[in-house]
């Protein structure tokens, strides 16, 4: 298989496919949905599950495995590299491996899939196929919402696309380019940063103890202590906790840049955005960083 350019297998016989993701605030799992979906009404059966702390890898009768994760720090989450590391590897599993970031398939977010590509294949896993899906961005810098509300109405389509190309034995690897590797492992440096924030995060006087974080921290990194949430050392930065509080009572005391101040929401979003036409993608997308944006929403 030659990276860089698709190819073409012969058709895989596919019956049974397995989603595997990790969504922190609900970007990834709409995705996940969406490959449900689509390979659901082709007649295919989906076994759907999301990476959590403590989840086991069960080796199903899956014909395709499909791993999608949002993009943090231009590489896959800590959680997705510990499942992967859980994997059993005793059969060779055709994969596709899907990217869900905020600012699309640009530097650095090209090296995104690089080390998860890399530990799959470790595990007996071939890797058939890699894309980027683009969703709203849930960090530093939010999504226009004309353009957010272009990329959730846009999805059913991509992925449609993709599951096309996987049922026809598509071959899709990117070159990777050598300066990824180094925003790899600059981007690495994440992981130590996770810790760090959550070791940092606290509840404030608006907090009535519901549990609600407790119960949805995907890293299970959040703990009820005198009736009050108390945050551990294991927080992937995922921030759903955070966006997630009924109550907004979720405060960080470091990388508070990071956070939306309008917070992130997709229900909210479409609420907000019915019945208004977006502007031209090519007015609302200005300048490198929305760069990847406008060229996966105006690609064929
Ligand atoms: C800690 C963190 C790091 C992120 N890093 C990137 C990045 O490097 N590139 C990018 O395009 N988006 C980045 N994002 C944005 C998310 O990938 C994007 O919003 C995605 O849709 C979130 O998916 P989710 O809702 O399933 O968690 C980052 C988000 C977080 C929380």
């Amino acid at each position: 298989m030659s990276p860089g350019n698709p190819a073409m297998t012969p058709s895989p016989h596919i019956n049974t496919v397995k989603i595997i993701y990790f969504s922190g605030t609900g970007s990834t799992a709409r995705v996940a949905d969406a490959f449900e979906s689509e390979l659901t009404k082709r007649g295919i059966s989906v076994i759907k599950s999301e990476i959590k702390q403590g989840n086991i890898c069960s080796d199903e009768k899956e014909d395709l495995l499909i791993l999608l994760y949002a993009v943090h720090a231009f590489n896959a989450p800590r959680i997705v590299y510990q499942w992967i590391d859980s994997l059993s590897g005793k059969r060779e599993i055709p994969t596709a491996v899907i990217s869900v970031s905020g600012g699309g398939e640009i530097t650095p977010n090209t090296a995104c899939r690089l080390s998860s590509i890399r530990r799959l294949e470790r595990k007996n896993y071939r890797v058939v196929y890699e894309k980027m899906i683009v969703m709203p961005s849930n960090w530093v810098m939010k999504t226009d919402d004309g353009l957010a509300i272009r990329l959730l109405n846009i999805l059913s389509s991509k992925v449609e696309r993709i599951v096309d190309d996987l049922l026809q034995g598509v071959v899709r690897r990117t070159r990777p380019k050598s300066i990824d590797r180094v925003f790899s492992r600059i981007g690495e440096m994440e992981k130590t940063g996770a810790r760090f924030f959550g070791r940092n995060l606290r509840v404030n006087v608006k907090c009535n103890s519901c549990g609600w974080c407790v119960k949805n921290c995907s890293a299970n990194n959040i703990t009820m202590l005198d009736n009050k949430p108390v945050f551990g050392e294991r927080c992937i930065l995922c921030l759903k906790c955070i966006y997630g509080c009924p109550k907004q009572a979720i405060e960080a005391r470091t990388l508070k840049f990071i956070i939306l101040k309008e917070g992130y929401d997709l229900k909210a979003l479409e609420k907000r955005m019915h019945g208004i036409q977006p502007a031209a993608v090519e007015d609302l997308a200005k300048g490198y960083i929305w760069k990847g944006v406008k060229k996966y929403l105006l690609e064929d």
